[in-house]
């Protein structure tokens, strides 16, 4: 990927205007609007804030304290009484929009489905009041494994319905990893699935509840409430699993939404660091609905005649803010897809745009370098011109993919709106907004209002224009992570204290590096931490090196991104054996699968490089820059000198 070195990007000067029709009938029009949006919520974050929140959302008690913020932890519309499932659902039904789509499910093989605001309004209360039946109370956490189906979006909104935080875990995560997520989150209840449908197979999630509960490993778990959807044989543990179907065939469909705190928990999601095991990162309630409704609505400028599809899969926080709270509260029309492109359907993207008169389409990156090579002529064989805007997230675009984007996909008429965020950071901070900014090929743009986000150095100091920095936000935001579930401290430090706060002055550190241009333009350089992002999924380099060593052969093992031109990156291992293994490739092979086993396969390493010692410095840490290269096939950049033992380096690049 040549095109997104440091040179080419300061290079890219090309500017998209929103298109005039489009920008026409926004309603945040043109850069003057938004450059005055910006300003006003700079000079009274509190005042811009409540009274979006007043005018958009439904509270059954108002606030009496805007933001109390006692650095790092911020309460957002204190004492104020919401649910937002209310917000998502009920608001809708004493309007026109009661028959209107809220979700419209294709799946796999073939079936597709639509629920109206009505109907998936029955089915939420139903299901909540399952939960109650099965002993779910208020402030239990619940975990969520499911397919994408939309029982998926039906049990999060349940579970937000009786004030039951809930805890998706990716569908593709392994039995291992789902254990270690319900046990840190003392869930009670299990939401899954007989199966799924993945790329023309079946993935047996139920199976994989049962491994991750066998031997009552997690004893908070109660029950394991199952959805019915492949109609592979299972296995129903008497008095623990129950089926879905049966229980809501004698169910009430009305269940009123508690009320809860606007800081009462909404979800936990877990999410890869720099050390140690995934974070439980914690959302709130009011702030997290007025954040991902507002920027859903000015960002993609989103109509009640959209026909809106984010691709993410709800164990993503795209998923949850961006599929199932974000559209709903907005009344849109979201679209839910079960299947990926996959060799026997290499358009199936492109059927369910032009099946269904999909107008906003939200991707990944890594999905259209794989569309990319894949040819025009899938997309050029449907009638896409329904499409209207068209979004990015997961991992910085090149310009060259995004130029595609730009001519093939949006047919040079719909603006790209490159979002920049986090599962820390609960909706869009740098992104364009459709009818208003106009972009450049690469660039997220522009804060949203609100927004603080600053390029800074490693003491906190400002720096130049197009000089490369930390990213950071200098002021809370409504559906910033509250903390780190159960673990304040880590919170601190992880997010605050990476960069020193200075004079009471916190900055919320992000671990991207970014270059700000003359404009005001932020470029996302990445991950400067030891996270690597695969195909747009975050991984830990240290997740996936605890997983290795726990094979009995490895005695120890470091872990790097490699450059990849479709997937952005993919997993490199060096690894050590114990003195009684010797370096095959079917030891390679066994490794390969105990990952899958440990985390799942989107962390499976694409390569495994055996070694009989890593490069460390005097001190015994692992000098991970020199392994990068190595993986990469670069010239080592930096200081060897430092090294213990310098014949390390010669070994390794010898191969094995
Ligand atoms: C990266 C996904 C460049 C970034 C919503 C961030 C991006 C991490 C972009 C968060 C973008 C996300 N341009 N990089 N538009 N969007 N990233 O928590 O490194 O899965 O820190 O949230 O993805 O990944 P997460």
């Amino acid at each position: 990927m040549s095109d997104t070195t440091i040179e080419s990007i300061l290079q890219e000067h090309r500017l998209f205007s929103p298109p005039a029709d489009l920008a026409a009938q926004a309603e945040i029009q043109g850069m003057a609007a938004y450059e005055q949006l910006y300003e006003q919520a700079k000079a009274d974050p509190e005042g811009f804030w409540a009274e979006l929140a007043a005018q958009e959302l439904h509270w059954f008690q108002s606030w009496n304290q805007v933001l109390d913020w006692q650095p790092p932890f911020a309460k957002w519309f204190v004492n104020g009484k919401l649910n937002i499932t209310y917000n998502c659902l009920d608001r809708h039904l004493t309007t026109w929009r009661r028959n209107k789509a809220a979700l419209i499910w294709e799946g796999e093989p073939g079936d597709s489905r639509t629920l109206t605001y009505a109907q998936l309004y029955r089915e939420v209360c139903q299901m909540a009041n399952v939960l109650k039946q099965l002993g779910v109370q208020k402030g239990d956490r619940v975990g969520i494994y499911m397919p994408m189906i939309p029982e998926a979006a039906i049990a999060m909104l349940a579970c937000a319905r009786i004030g039951a935080p809930h805890t998706v875990v990716f569908g593709g995560f392994s039995a291992e990893a789902l254990k270690d997520r319900l046990e840190d989150a003392q869930a009670k209840l299990v939401i899954t699935a007989d199966g799924g449908f993945r790329k023309d197979k079946v993935v047996p999630l139920k199976a994989a509840v049962d491994q991750a509960l066998a031997n009552n490993s997690v004893p908070s778990v109660q029950h394991v409430l199952v959805v019915q959807r492949t109609r592979e044989e299972i296995l129903m543990e008497p008095g623990r699993d129950r089926w879905w179907h049966e229980l809501q065939a004698g169910a009430s469909a009305d269940c009123p939404a508690e009320p809860m705190d606007s800081e009462d928990l909404l979800f936990i999601l877990y999410t890869s660091g720099t050390t140690g095991k995934p974070k439980g990162v914690v959302h709130t309630t009011g702030g997290y609905n007025l954040y991902t409704h507002m920027t859903l609505k000015w960002a993609f400028d989103l109509k009640d005649t959209d026909v809106y599809w984010c691709t993410a899969d709800v164990g993503w926080i795209t998923g949850h803010s961006y599929i199932v709270y974000g559209p709903l509260s907005n009344g849109a029309t979201t679209v839910m897809y079960e299947g990926v492109p996959r060799p026997s359907n290499l358009g199936c993207f492109w059927d369910v745009i032009e099946k269904y008169g999909v107008t906003i389409f939200y991707t990944a990156p890594t999905a259209i370098r794989a569309f990319i090579k894949m040819g025009d002529e899938l997309p050029k064989a449907r009638n896409l011109s329904s499409l209207r805007i068209l979004g990015t997230v997961g991992e910085p675009i090149n310009p060259e993919a995004w130029m595609w984007y730009h001519q093939v996909i949006g047919g040079e008429r719909c603006p790209i709106v490159d979002t920049w965020w986090q599962t820390e950071t609960g909706g869009f901070m740098i992104t364009p907004l459709a009818g208003a900014t106009p972009t450049k090929p690469g660039s997220a743009t522009r804060p949203f209002p609100g927004i603080l986000a600053d390029v800074v150095d490693i003491e906190g100091n400002p720096v130049p224009d197009n000089t490369g920095g930390y990213l950071v936000v200098r002021y809370p935001w409504p559906s910033m992570m509250r903390t780190v579930y159960g673990d304040d401290d880590r919170f601190r430090r992880t997010y605050w204290e990476y960069i020193p706060p200075k004079d009471g002055q916190y900055l919320y550190f992000a671990g991207d590096g970014v270059r700000r241009d003359a404009d005001g333009y932020f470029w996302i350089m990445g991950r400067v931490d030891d996270v690597i992002n695969v195909s747009g999924h975050r991984l830990g380099t240290m997740e996936i090196e605890s997983a290795l060593v726990s094979h009995p052969a490895v005695a120890e093992a470091a872990v790097v991104g490699r450059k990849d031109p479709v997937r952005g990156e993919e997993v490199f291992a060096f690894v050590t054996l114990e003195r009684s293994y010797s370096p095959t490739d079917a030891l390679k092979a066994e490794l390969k699968q105990h990952v899958v086993q440990e985390i799942g396969a989107i962390a499976r390493p694409s390569e495994i490089q055996f070694a009989d010692a890593l490069p460390k410095t005097r001190s015994g840490k692992i000098i991970r820059r020199f392994l990068r290269n190595l993986a990469s096939g670069e010239d080592l950049v930096g200081d060897a000198s430092t090294m213990e033992d310098q014949s390390v380096l010669d070994q390794l690049r010898q191969g094995s």
